[in-house]
């Protein structure tokens, strides 16, 4: 068992306290900013948020006291969608880009998501997960304590299940909650070219149900693209993940309106993520059904394009909506939830409490972990990142500058065992 912990004299302490349900409208604005706070912790879970001088005023022998000094304390970020796992680089694709090619000829010439899945598929278990490790620490240092991982680099079922076996890993590690999804529907690999239908049934027949069994993920997810999958191979992802106990994510209208959300609505998916192509009427669908956009600029940033997802509309409809790094190394290769943030206020007219509150405690709900962490408060499990910040929109104002000095887990710190390799 562990001690007590004191945390005291929190300039600001950036608490996001409220009702225990994902944040719409004005209550996205609501960060329940305590000036000059403190908070105990034991056995891993805040038992009491308030004033410095209240938390003082209660410390017995025994606690072990940690004074921030001034500083702000936020709950860590929850990032809601990452490919954080994969081998090899994208460079290549990187430089295409800058030369004018576009997603689709990077694809055709040997780049984009099978250049990964060539890379992937090559590394043992151990590699893979030195990798990750190392990818999960840049995130760490941003101030992400909690992330949904993919698996969709492997493309066999063994490569798959490979991938969800190294998020597993990593999470035991305790570096970062990680949350595993199946995305065995993220690419056509080669061998199946010409039988997109054989491939969807293999992942679905043989791969998902394993991959269930072992409990190896959380969620399914599917890439909804021409060229990728299509909505009937989305429909039949749906059923099985449902009968698997699976919950749905989708990957939408990232490069066209394609009905995406409607389809995502349809399904009832618990997110639909990307976008950035979705109609008014896509979104008063997603509203209609209650599924959590998931918007990621960061992708947009990274391809190079312009159209960013109307998350200003998606707000005024009443959505609660999450903001996610989308951190992988072709057309997100940014980790970082605080340019992530930065990024979502100017360039999708977000407020700075709306990004926080989006990547923070809405993010937590999309993932089923709405009552666990996402917010400092009573009951819930002490995620927090002491930020080197006299004001918390340092963080994301001044993007690029890496605020984070100490991150807790489960009120045990993470930052010393995560800062050297
Ligand atoms: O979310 N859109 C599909 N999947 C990823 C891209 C992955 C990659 O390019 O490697 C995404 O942007
Ligand atoms: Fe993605």
């Amino acid at each position: 068992m562990l001690g007590r912990l004191a945390v005291v004299n929190a300039g600001e302490l950036v608490t996001l306290r409220g009702p225990q349900v994902p944040r719409t409208r004005e209550a996205m604005r609501e960060v329940g900013i305590v000036a000059s706070g403190g908070f105990f912790v034991e056995d891993g879970v805040f038992t009491f948020v308030a004033t410095s001088n209240e938390v003082e005023d209660r410390i017995e022998p025994g606690d072990t006291v940690v004074d921030a000094g001034g500083r702000v304390v936020m709950p860590g970020f929850v990032d809601a969608h990452t490919h954080l796992v994969f081998a090899g680089d994208r460079f290549r694709d990187f430089e295409w880009r800058a030369l004018g090619k576009s997603y689709a000829e990077i694809a055709q010439e040997g780049g984009g998501i099978r250049s990964t899945m060539r890379a992937t598929r090559l590394t043992g278990e151990d590699e893979l997960l030195a990798l990750a490790r190392k990818r999960s620490r840049w995130m760490m240092r941003c101030g992400t304590t909690t992330a949904e991982v993919k698996s969709g680099y492997g493309l066999t079922k063994a490569d798959e299940m490979k991938m969800l076996r190294v998020i597993r890993s990593l999470g035991e590690e305790a570096a970062i909650n990680m949350v595993p999804t199946f995305l065995g529907l993220h690419a056509l690999p080669p061998e199946f070219e010409g039988d997109r239908s054989g491939y969807v049934e293999m992942m679905l027949d043989e791969a998902l149900p394993q991959v269930a069994a072992e409990n190896l993920a959380h969620w399914a997810d599917i890439f909804v693209e021409e060229g990728y999958f299509s909505p009937d191979d989305a429909e039949r992802l749906a059923e099985r993940a449902k009968n698997l106990g699976l919950g749905l994510r989708m990957h939408v209208d990232q490069m066209q309106d394609s009905g995406g959300a409607a389809l995502a609505a349809r399904l009832g998916a618990a997110t639909a993520d990307h976008l950035e192509f979705t109609s008014e009427s896509g979104i008063a669908a997603l509203a209609e059904a209650g599924v959590v956009p998931v918007l990621l600029p960061g992708s947009v940033l990274g391809l190079g394009k312009n159209r960013y997802p109307n998350a200003r509309a998606m707000i005024e409809a009443g959505l609660p909506v999450v903001v996610a790094t989308d951190f992988n190394p072709g057309s997100s290769p940014c980790p970082s939830l605080p340019t992530t943030l930065s990024l979502a206020c100017t360039m999708m007219g977000m407020t700075p409490e709306e990004a926080l509150t989006s990547a923070t405690v809405n993010a937590a709900h999309s993932l089923g972990l709405g009552h666990e962490v996402g917010s400092i408060e009573e009951g819930k499990r002490a995620d927090f990142v002491i930020h080197d910040a006299e004001d918390w929109r340092e963080t994301l104002v001044y993007s690029g500058r890496e605020t984070p000095s100490d991150a807790y887990i489960d009120g045990r710190e993470i930052t010393r065992r995560c800062s050297t390799r």
